[in-house]
């Protein structure tokens, strides 16, 4: 069971499709896990119990920090909880695994809400303001033979995201795939985002991916 202070994102399927994931990665007490953009901080926690004990969780919201914080100490994990930009607060380190499911919904406008639900999910009118810092920064902080695993909505561009790393010398695939039905704020976007070619008229449904990049040895 995992706590959420009203306005932090409630772990959803894109967090659960990504969590799947880090079943098939080999964990262990020594492995450096960053878990950036953590919410309630469940993708860290699952880390933990998967048995990483160096585990760093990021996120710009105070209040996600401190309900990652919460979740930590209720299950008994010992995970570092830092507030910050992204990659900012640890840029001098580095990590043997980078885990992010980061905001990514095409949104009205290029303005990146500052407080709010929305910081939660809107990217800015493309949906990649977060991702393609992410694929910018990442490289920095993985260790050598280190994974990134992303996850993200084919709407924001998942070809872009494999291009963007594959540029900064990662070996990249996508290792999960889910068709999900849209959920309030994509229903509420519809039109736009038909406007736009994003999605067609009759389109109800989005692809989540979980793309893997990983750092030669
Ligand atoms: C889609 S939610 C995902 C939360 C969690 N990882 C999960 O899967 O349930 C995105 C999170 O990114 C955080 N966020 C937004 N912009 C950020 C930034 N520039 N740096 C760090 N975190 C950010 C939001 O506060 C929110 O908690």
């Amino acid at each position: 069971m995992l706590l959420r202070i009203p306005g932090v994102y409630p772990p959803q399927d894109d967090t659960w499709l990504l969590a799947g994931t880090l079943v098939e990665h080999p964990l262990t007490p020594l492995t450096r896990v960053l878990d950036i953009c953590t919410g309630t901080g469940a993708l860290a926690l699952r880390a933990a119990q998967l048995g990483a004990s160096c585990v760093t969780a990021v996120d710009i919201s105070r209040r996600a920090v401190l309900t990652a914080r919460l979740n930590a100490r209720i299950h008994r994990h010992t995970i570092r909880v830092l507030q910050g930009n992204l990659t900012a607060p640890v840029r001098d380190e580095d990590f043997d695994l980078v885990i992010s499911n980061p905001p990514y919904v095409p949104a009205q406008d290029d303005r990146l809400p500052d407080t709010g639900m929305a910081q939660a999910w809107d990217a800015g009118t493309d949906g990649r303001a977060l991702l393609d810092r992410i694929c910018a920064q990442v490289p920095d902080v993985l260790a050598p033979g280190g994974t990134l695993l992303l996850a993200q909505s084919a709407l924001s561009g998942a070809d872009k995201t494999q291009v963007m790393l594959e540029e900064q010398g990662l070996q990249v695939d996508v290792i999960a795939r889910q068709d999900i039905p849209f959920g309030p704020v994509l229903t509420a976007r519809r039109h736009m985002l038909t406007a736009r070619g994003i999605i067609t008229a009759d389109q109800r449904t989005e692809e989540m991916v979980v793309i893997r990049g990983r750092q030669h040895p």
